[in-house]
């Protein structure tokens, strides 16, 4: 299977900071051609996901991975984080900090995060702040990461009061996307990976979800070539919208599509593995399109169809799969206002026109929302 290569760059970017998303297969396994002109002679610290071990024979993505580095840098450092949201905490940036100062790095040196979304976030924000910000590269693991968060430079960690609320923007200087490391995933999580995929054709391409309603048999067999068309599709979607907005001052937040209540049902699932983000996130756009048509923007058909689908991927569509997280109107909408896209204290939702026609909708009414969430919960 041949590589594609999709540039990501900004319209308004003063320092060019353009750069390639690599998209096959065995690119773990030799990442030297896509690398070489970044690792050479350099000190690299390749902080990784601790369900990758270089020891383990079912993960030799890693293994092989890091003996390809060395033979352009004879210092390369490993450090390894365990996956899930509750390792995104100042707690684990800290450590990592640490450790990395330990290696007498310099601003030359290279972190690569190789993992999920969860590594590539904490990675991303060390390489930010870290000396004042070196260069990172982002190995996405997993299918979520490689749709979603490995593109676009949002790096950063969750407080206490809410996710994502601490992070910087840091463009990599590259992202390579192996759809062979995608076998080694649970299936939970590609399932997971999924909602992010859809939530793109929901956005701005219903051709897109019409082929995923028509190839999800073979997307559920991870058909390498579909898996590509899936990853590339999704990575060029991303990438013209961020296009013109780097720093999300408008179209950017269509791509937070579900999220505003996918946050808080994770915030109430208390990240301990109930409910993993991509989960949260295919109820949340649910419950975007059912708000959508509650406020009369679409059509009930288009509810039906979308469900359905997010259903083929084994996906959960309602709040009735998480009765235990006992969650009330009031509560909710206290979380939906830690949200980042709202405005002068207004809260700010992505609702939907139709499949492919995703907008923003500030100054979202409290009582509608309040008999909205009443009757979904
Ligand atoms: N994950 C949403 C964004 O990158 O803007």
């Amino acid at each position: 299977m041949k590589s594609k290569i999709l540039n990501v760059s900004f319209n308004e970017d003063f320092s060019k900071k353009s750069y390639n998303i690599h998209i096959g297969t065995d690119l773990i396994l030799n990442p030297k051609p896509i690398l070489r002109e970044f690792i050479e002679k350099r000190k690299i610290i390749i902080i990784h996901d601790s369900y990758f071990s270089l020891q383990d024979n079912k993960n030799k993505y890693l293994y092989k991975f890091v003996e390809s580095i060395k033979e352009y840098s004879s210092n390369v450092y490993l450090l390894s984080i365990p996956g899930g949201d509750k390792t995104k905490d100042i707690f684990h940036l800290n450590k990592l900090i640490e450790n990395i100062l330990s290696f007498e790095i310099d601003r030359e040196s290279l972190i690569i995060a190789f993992g999920g979304g969860v590594v590539g976030d904490i990675a991303g924000f060390v390489s930010a702040i870290i000396l004042r910000g070196i260069n990172f590269v982002q190995v996405p693991t997993t299918l979520l990461s490689q749709v979603d968060s490995s593109i676009g430079g949002k790096t950063g960690i969750n407080s206490k009061i809410g996710k994502n609320l601490i992070g910087a923007f840091h463009q990599p200087l590259a992202v390579i996307s192996d759809m062979n490391v995608l076998k080694s995933l649970p299936k939970r999580e590609f399932h997971a990976g999924l909602a992010e995929v859809i939530k793109y054709g929901l956005i701005k391409d219903i051709s897109f979800f019409e082929w995923l309603e028509k190839e999800y048999k073979d997307i559920l067999t991870l058909h390498q070539l579909k898996l590509q068309n899936i990853v590339t599709k999704s990575c060029e979607i991303k990438a013209e919208i961020i296009k013109n907005d780097e720093k999300e001052k408008g179209e950017r937040a269509l791509l937070n599509l579900g999220h505003t209540f996918a946050h808080a049902i994770e915030y109430f699932g208390n990240h301990d593995g109930r409910i993993i983000h991509g989960e949260a996130v295919s109820i949340g756009i649910c419950l975007a399109l059912k708000f959508s048509y509650f406020l009369g923007f679409c059509r009930e058909e288009d509810l039906k169809r979308v469900a359905n689908l997010f259903e083929k991927f084994n996906l959960p569509t309602s709040f009735n799969n998480f009765k235990n997280l006992s969650l009330s109107s009031a509560k909710l909408i206290e979380r939906f206002k830690f949200d980042k896209k709202n405005k002068q204290n207004q809260l700010t939702f992505i609702l939907n026109k139709g499949i492919g026609k995703s907008f923003i909708h500030n100054n979202v009414n409290i009582n509608d929302l309040t008999q909205f969430l009443d009757k979904e919960i």
